[in-house]
């Protein structure tokens, strides 16, 4: 039996593991992490997985099909969260793959393929500021230069792990081979608008969206703030402010285009002194990758303009990139199928934000299923769901598992 009430409690448990107070924070790599990370693998083998950390830190858990060692159905999600978050983006879907799967366990219920569920470590990539890690090491796509990103404290992906109790040079060992896994999907709250405005409770995805993540860094000179006449300063906060807006009007300018600049950093960062420095990073998606490949290339291009005209140096670093990612045809069929067996209208949507299946599509074809959420809002403590919502998206889920077909239809 599915339970809407453990698929809540636990996402409110994961909630706990965080290391702002009164708030959620759950950075890749970090003891908040180990602890959701441990919970999460408690409760696969309550289902009656085998459960384990992965070298990345992701929590596995594989449920057996009709015989040992057969090819998986994998699902997921991730367990780590942006900067003050809400406890759903991300955690619901990992939860309700495990209720899923304790559901077929109660009734002894094998099926013709196993099931992996996959706790992602990093989706959101707010420690070291590239995204998709614990995907990317099972995709095989994590190259090993990635390791060497550095956090804001200076530690790098490598010594993180290190720290973490895992071995950078066990990588390889979580990749996953084509054929290993017969389709990827994964549950996950809307994060917009569309469901709640046509009063339904699920959509199944079409596509995620491609991202560009930049990092700005402008050079001025620092000065006092008493002393030096306006006409003399290059102040390069002052030129930041400036491409934060030449970012917003260049986004503005196509409906399927955003543009954000989420972090800036001013230094020395005082009260009465001329910023000297700042750096700022950037954000561009879009549901067409020549559209944001543009975008991208209006932005630098006016962003040099920028520092050039106030005299301060420009310098940029592409973060990482990623293509859009379709879902595929066999499988969104298969999930609509399993929405409509619910009695439910079949709604298909985008997605624009990204998700861990932009990484698994280098081994597998991949499926989204979206619950609703309230106002659309996540990336925000006030992110909320519904129960009901919760109990429609993993019966949804639960349905779309048990008549999986592994040959497209
Ligand atoms: C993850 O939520 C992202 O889209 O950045
Ligand atoms: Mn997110
Ligand atoms: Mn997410």
């Amino acid at each position: 039996m599915l339970s809407p009430e453990r698929i809540m409690h636990r996402c409110d448990a994961l909630a706990r593991h965080s290391e702002l107070p009164g708030g959620l924070t759950r950075v890749f790599l970090s003891p908040e992490g180990r602890a959701a990370g441990d919970a999460v693998l408690g409760w696969m083998r309550e289902a009656g997985m085998q459960a384990r950390l992965d070298a990345i830190g992701n929590a596995v858990g594989r449920y057996e099909g009709g015989h040992a060692g057969l090819p998986c159905l994998m699902l997921g999600s991730h367990l780590d969260t942006v900067r003050d978050a809400g406890r759903y983006d991300g955690m619901l879907g990992v939860i309700s793959a495990i209720e899923c799967v304790a559901a077929l366990n109660s009734r002894k219920k094998r099926l013709p393929f196993a099931i992996e569920v996959v706790g992602f470590g990093d989706e959101e990539g707010v420690r070291f500021g590239t995204t998709l890690l614990g995907s990317r090491a099972v995709a095989g796509t994590l190259e090993a230069q990635v390791l060497e990103a550095k956090d804001a404290k200076g530690v790098s992906i490598a010594d993180a792990l290190r720290d973490f109790g895992l071995e950078p040079k066990d990588l390889g060992s979580v990749k996953r081979k084509r054929g290993e896994v017969l389709a990827y999907a994964e549950l996950h709250i809307e994060q917009g608008p569309v469901l709640e405005t046509e009063g339904l409770a699920v959509g199944v995805v079409t596509a995620i969206n491609g991202f560009s993540r930049l990092r700005a860094r402008l050079r001025g000179v620092a000065g006092h703030a008493g002393t030096v006449p306006m006409g003399l300063r290059r102040d390069a906060l002052a030129a930041a402010a400036e491409c934060v807006l030449a970012v917003e009007r260049i986004a503005q300018a196509d409906p399927e285009l955003v543009g954000t600049v989420g972090r800036i950093e001013a230094r020395p960062g005082a009260i009465n002194v001329i910023p000297g420095e700042v750096e700022f990073t950037l954000d561009v998606r879009a549901p067409r990758d020549d559209l944001r490949q543009k975008a991208v290339s209006s932005i630098l291009h006016a962003i040099e303009a920028i520092g050039k005209a106030r005299g301060v140096a420009l310098q940029t670093e592409k973060l990482q990139e990623n293509g859009v990612a379709a879902c595929a045809p066999w499988l969104m069929e298969q999930m609509d199928r399993a929405v409509a067996a619910e009695g439910l209208p079949v709604r298909r949507l985008p997605s624009g934000a990204g998700h861990d299946g932009m990484a698994i599509q280098a081994i597998a074809d991949i499926a989204m299923l979206f619950v609703r959420c309230k106002g659309g809002v996540s990336h925000n403590p006030a992110e909320s769901i519904t129960a009901e919502d919760a109990a429609t998206g993993a019966r949804v889920l639960s349905r779309f598992i048990e008549s999986f077909h592994a040959v497209p239809s």
